[in-house]
């Protein structure tokens, strides 16, 4: 089975990617920008925001596996943190380009090499049904994805290609030193940086990357996988929450956390 992960040197995308390379069923190819040495692990220099590179990486991937991929998982990702009064315009279009746009473009890429049988797990988050402040462009990607997947899941349903998300909560992994921060002009107080910095402290304390790993894995061996999994049994009470309250109290509750 040929597997292509994004976002495949850190984190959640490293630790699917060992899984996947540990069987040797599996035939692995990651996409992303800095450089991996793993057995069994076939890494392609690709940032998800150019068009060339992902045309160039699934060119090369589909010309030695007799143009089939049996499985994308949609990984790559980053966060930028901030006021959205305070963020540029250039911070808003990096964030979506890597997190909605890039992840739409390889999986277009993939597409016509993608059979019956064939699946798409795309890494969303709990910040996609329940959007953060002050992350909230992260949020707007998130609930993008959970959307673009859920719209895909049914064009594809009769070419019998499966499409799922997956919702992390907070994961103990790079993206919390790789978050960007916004300019703080100061109009919030200390709103911003206490909000960002209980952030960080959650996902410090996060679960393990190898526990969303193990999930994203066992989701590639169903036959007919849900529409979304939510990692760990706090955060999907916590979804099941925000989906039967009152949409008013949800919003009042995160603007208690984190607001
Ligand atoms: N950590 C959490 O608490 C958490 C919670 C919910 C959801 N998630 C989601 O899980 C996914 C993985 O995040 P992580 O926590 O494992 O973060 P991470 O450790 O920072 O890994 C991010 C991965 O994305 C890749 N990437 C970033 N920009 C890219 C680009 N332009 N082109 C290609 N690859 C790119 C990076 O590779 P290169 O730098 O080598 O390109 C890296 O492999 C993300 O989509 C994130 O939003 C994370």
């Amino acid at each position: 089975m040929v597997v292509v992960i994004t976002g495949g040197s850190s984190g959640i995308g490293l630790e699917t990617t060992k899984i996947f390379a540990e069987n040797k069923q599996y035939t692995v190819y990651i996409l992303n920008r800095s450089e991996v040495k793993l057995d069994n692990v076939n890494w392609i220099k690709c940032d998800v925001t150019k068009s060339i590179d992902i045309s160039n990486a699934i060119d090369q991937i589909v010309s030695k596996e007799k143009n089939q991929i049996n499985l994308l998982i949609n990984n790559a990702g980053m966060g930028i943190s901030g006021a959205v009064e305070y963020h540029s315009e250039e911070e808003i279009r990096r964030i979506i380009d890597v997190n909605l746009v890039g992840l739409v473009n390889v999986t277009r890429a993939c597409l016509p090499f993608m059979k019956k049988g064939s699946k798409i797990i795309n890494i969303s988050s709990v910040a996609g049904p329940i959007s953060i402040p002050y992350q909230t462009m992260y949020s707007v990607t998130k609930a993008g994805v959970l959307a673009f997947s859920n719209g895909l899941r049914n064009e594809l349903r009769p070419l019998g290609i499966k499409v799922t998300s997956v919702l992390p909560g907070d994961t103990k992994t790079g993206f919390t030193a790789s978050r960007e921060k916004s300019v703080d002009n100061g109009r919030y107080g200390d709103r911003i940086s206490k909000s960002v910095s209980k952030m960080e402290k959650d996902e410090s304390n996060g679960v393990p990357a190898s526990k969303v790993a193990k999930k994203v894995f066992k989701i590639s061996k169903k036959k007919n996988p849900n529409t979304y999994y939510v990692v760990g049994l706090s955060y999907r009470f916590l979804v099941f929450l925000s989906r039967i309250l009152p949409k008013r109290l949800v919003n009042w509750i995160i603007f208690k956390i984190y607001g």
